[in-house]
């Protein structure tokens, strides 16, 4: 547990109160003192204005007392910034990125995340940094907002004692997008969170390129279904025609193949499609090859392939006749938007709370028994007999189900 002195929720709480006690005694104080002078000395009840040379007693309160109230001020503002301040020894430490318009966290086994996921009662030291211009992390829940400024470190941190999801916000202008750039911290029960945490699932295939699209924070900018954001989406580029402008300003057109892939990562002014503009920065020592080759691959096959599978086989395996795909409720939760939202589960006779992930899908689809998502029964049979790329298609389906059209 925190002690409360360092406990900065209940710190930052107390220096606003006190702040705002005082302002409204300011307030109702000063506003009945002037009602009683207009009263008093109005020139009916006192005809003869006297002229008042000195008050010693008046002037001792009128000195002391703003000090005080000053120095009480500066007193909690200064304990509440020593509890800010203050990390736990025993706190975790993640790592934050900020670029337009994302957020990425690292945690120290090196797995990444655009959400942040915590364990409950466990300190979270946030050492935070930006790869463009200054943004800042506001929580409002933890009462924590700090700048992350390029090449700097700054840092937070929060304890997050309750189980649940608080907002994520940039709190300092950072272009077209600042106002998307939001996510959560999401509170977890630390056994979830470490299974999370340890769950490598999404290292193979498409869906560790769309894990990687995620961690080098590329869909801030850049849809996987197809819609424009502030960049083309990722969908279907791969063998498009494209009209791109060069950097000597004149354009051309070019076909969208490997190459030209790997060079608009590398250097993204170099050639910039037709109806965007330059806002993207360089990621050149920032994806390494490994990483960047398992992103190509999945432009050169796409995902369309394995979604339109995955569409086929849950229908096959008759997943879709109590899942319905449009929002409507049959005897399961429905797909629509399964893909990342947070699912309340009964486990072992306990409700907690889950992200619909990749991990929790998965366990969803082999064990279904194990969580069930509250208000309905657990009625669905393990489907033990899918292959690991088959469960991949239909994740990939579910994905394709979540992404706002
Ligand atoms: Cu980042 Cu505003």
């Amino acid at each position: 547990m925190i002690p409360q002195s360092l406990n900065p929720v209940q710190q930052v709480d107390f220096a606003f109160y006190i702040i705002f006690g005082i302002s409204i005694l300011l307030l109702v104080g000063i506003t009945l003192t002037t009602i009683w002078f207009v009263y008093r000395y109005h020139h009916t009840r006192n005809p003869n204005p006297e002229d008042i040379s000195g008050n010693l007693w008046a002037e001792v309160i009128w000195i002391l007392l703003p000090t005080l109230i000053v120095m009480a001020l500066f007193y909690y503002g200064w304990v509440g910034y020593k509890a800010l301040r203050t990390v736990p020894d025993n706190a975790m430490t993640v790592k934050v990125t900020a670029r337009m318009w994302s957020w990425v966290f690292e945690y120290e086994n090196g797995k990444r995340s655009s959400v942040l996921y915590v364990p409950k009662d466990k300190p979270v030291k946030l050492i935070m940094t930006s790869d463009d211009v200054i943004h800042s992390l506001y929580v409002p829940a933890y009462r924590i907002k700090m700048d992350t400024v390029p090449r700097m470190e700054t840092y937070a941190w929060f304890n997050p004692d309750t189980l649940g999801s608080y907002d994520v916000f940039c709190a300092e202008y950072c272009g077209l997008k600042h106002a998307n750039m939001i996510t959560t911290v999401e509170v977890m029960p630390p056994d979830d969170f470490t299974r999370w945490l340890e769950d490598k699932s999404a290292s193979q295939g498409a869906g560790r390129a769309l894990a990687l699209f995620e961690g080098y924070g590329c869909i801030g900018c850049h849809t996987t279904d197809g819609s424009p954001n502030v960049g083309p989406s990722l969908k279907n580029l791969y063998g498009k025609k494209q009209q791109v402008t060069l950097k000597d300003g004149s354009t051309r057109e070019i076909i969208v193949d490997e190459p030209y892939l790997r060079q608009a990562i590398i250097e993204p002014d170099a050639a910039i499609p037709e109806g965007f503009s330059p806002a993207m920065m360089s990621y050149k020592d920032v994806v390494n090859e490994d990483d960047m080759n398992v992103m190509i691959q999945w432009f050169m096959h796409g995902n369309e392939v394995s979604i339109d599978a995955g569409r086929e086989l849950m229908m096959a395996e008759g997943c879709i006749s109590c899942h319905s795909t449009d929002g409507s409720l049959v005897a399961g939760p429905t797909l629509k938007g399964i893909w990342g939202r947070t699912a309340v589960v009964m486990q072992d006779g306990t409700e907690r709370s889950v992200p619909s992930d990749r991990a929790y899908l998965l366990e969803s689809i082999t064990d279904p028994g194990k969580a069930v998502v509250k208000g309905f029964d657990p009625i669905m049979p393990p489907y033990m007999h899918l292959t690991e790329e088959q469960l991949d298609q239909m994740l990939q389906y579910m994905q394709s189900l979540s992404e706002d059209k």
